[in-house]
């Protein structure tokens, strides 16, 4: 599998890049109730190291939604798998996500986070693919923008492999 990769962010990069969004986050959110969301699975390489960067004493709850069956394609269509630990009511919650590719996910992830009356939400991404966005969502911190690319590594897989990749790398099926 992994003679079908061409590299794209080195870890280097990466780290570089993380260091300085967690920096910026530490900035925000001073004196906020923050709530770290993670979405699962993909998140998990760069949730580890963003939160780690981001010098603040917060909590960090996990959730995971279904919205690709195995395949590479989105179908639009949003299950909720495992849910939040904790109330984000009357809280600053940041969702951070590995990847936002057509934003169906994340748009259905927000309106579902905003019923819950959080004082704020934002999103951070990883990588953002603005080219393949089929609805808008704002995304308030990216560490990278990318090209129209499967992408693989950091967290990200290709049928639930590579996710232990320390870097991002371009897939070729
Ligand atoms: P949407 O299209 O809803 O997609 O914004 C968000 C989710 O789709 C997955 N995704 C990818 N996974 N390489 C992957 O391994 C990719 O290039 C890619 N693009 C989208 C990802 O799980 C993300 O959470
Ligand atoms: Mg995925």
């Amino acid at each position: 599998m992994r003679d079908r990769i061409t590299p794209l962010l080195t870890e280097e990069q990466i780290r570089t890049r993380v260091r300085e969004m967690g920096r910026r986050l530490a900035a925000d959110y001073v004196g906020k109730d923050l709530v770290m969301v993670g979405l699962l699975n993909g998140v998990f390489p760069f949730f580890a190291d963003l939160a780690r960067a981001t010098e603040l004493d917060f909590e960090v709850s996990f959730m995971q939604v279904a919205s690709y069956g195995g395949g590479l394609e989105s179908t639009g269509e949003v299950h909720i798998l495992k849910d939040l630990d904790k109330s984000i009511q009357g809280r600053d919650a940041l969702v951070v996500e590995d990847i936002v590719d057509t934003g169906l996910t994340l748009h259905k992830v927000r309106n579902l986070l905003l019923d819950r009356e959080p004082a704020s939400l934002r999103i951070c991404t990883l990588l953002d693919k603005p080219s393949r966005r089929k609805v808008e969502v704002p995304v308030d911190y990216v560490g990278f923008t990318i090209e129209d690319h499967f992408v693989v590594g950091y967290g990200l897989d290709y049928n639930g492999k590579l996710r232990n990749l320390p870097y991002v790398g371009v897939f070729h099926p």
